[in-house]
């Protein structure tokens, strides 16, 4: 039974840890073919460039599929989540890999890491769970270095459109004549519970988070929708219901960068750059 001082942070965390488990056996998690491998890749280097051993954080790495293709592409990679099993998988995976990968237990909204201590951050299915996601940015702005940039990769779920609409109904119908079971480790009633308390319990649609990026200072914001490398990738190891409803989101990444100089103001002067 949740305490008093029981949180939505405590919630979300525990759900997310009873899910670790089985969380690699989802495709749309855990990657199963090399064309979905080499989709990623490119994301990758479209929108954060070659690693070249420069610093990348993983925030909220999960079992560290995203650490793992941020090595790939030559980056020295931290995650950081607040899953303990989570982690625990992510780092079994590195060292079976010989990933230059490091786990570090953290709060992604206060990630309590070194100020400009990092050139690229990028984080995956993250940004539609936080509670509080403008402290979050300032707080990954305040860690990435001037000129890094970050990447987010999400999902719009809401349906807004009477064609989303449309697939998502046939996507529930098909569902139930498929005789599926629901992903395994997937407790609906307590993801139901979350998403009714996360900032973005309407939908995380990404000119909503792009304008919070700019709220905390990120400039060149970008909203990439080109996803479907990866959806055909994914959707090969789906049945036909969850490729259906796949399509019936919004999936984007955002780029977004800090500014190399930063405008201060001094007492009595107008804005200038430092
Ligand atoms: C959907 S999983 C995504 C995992 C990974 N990013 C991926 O794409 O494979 C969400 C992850 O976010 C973590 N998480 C959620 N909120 C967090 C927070 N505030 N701080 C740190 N980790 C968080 C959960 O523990 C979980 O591992």
């Amino acid at each position: 039974m949740a305490g008093q001082n029981w949180t939505i942070k405590d919630e979300i965390r525990d759900y997310w840890s009873g899910r670790a488990a089985s969380f690699d056996l989802s495709p749309g998690h855990e990657i199963f073919a090399e064309d979905e491998r080499h989709a990623w890749h490119a994301l990758i280097e479209k929108h954060l460039g070659a690693g070249a051993g420069r610093d990348a954080l993983d925030l909220a790495s999960g079992t560290g599929v995203i650490s793992r293709l941020l090595c790939e592409r030559g980056y020295s990679v931290t995650g950081l989540d607040f899953s303990e099993p989570m982690l625990e998988r992510a780092e079994a995976k590195a060292k079976a890999h010989g990933l230059d990968a490091r786990y570090v237990m953290g709060d992604a909204e206060n990630t309590l890491l070194a100020d400009a201590a990092y050139d690229v951050i990028m984080t995956r299915h993250l940004v539609w769970t936080l509670p509080d996601p403008a402290a979050a940015f300032a707080d990954w702005f305040r860690v990435l270095k001037p000129g890094g940039r970050v990447l987010i990769v999400d999902a719009d779920m809401a349906a807004r459109t009477l064609r989303s609409r449309l697939l998502r109904k046939a996507a529930a119908v098909l569902k139930r004549f498929a005789d599926t079971a629901d992903r395994p480790g997937v407790d609906k009633e307590r993801h139901n519970r979350i998403v009714a308390q996360v900032h973005f319990s309407g939908g995380a649609r990404a000119e909503d988070v792009a304008a919070l990026l700019r709220d905390a200072g990120f400039q060149n914001i970008a909203i990439d929708r080109g996803f479907s490398p990866i959806r055909r990738a994914q959707g090969r190891h789906m049945p036909l219901h969850q490729r259906i409803d796949r399509a019936s989101q919004d999936r984007y990444a955002i780029q977004a960068s800090k500014p190399v100089q930063q405008a201060v103001q001094a007492p009595g002067d107008s804005l200038r750059a430092a």
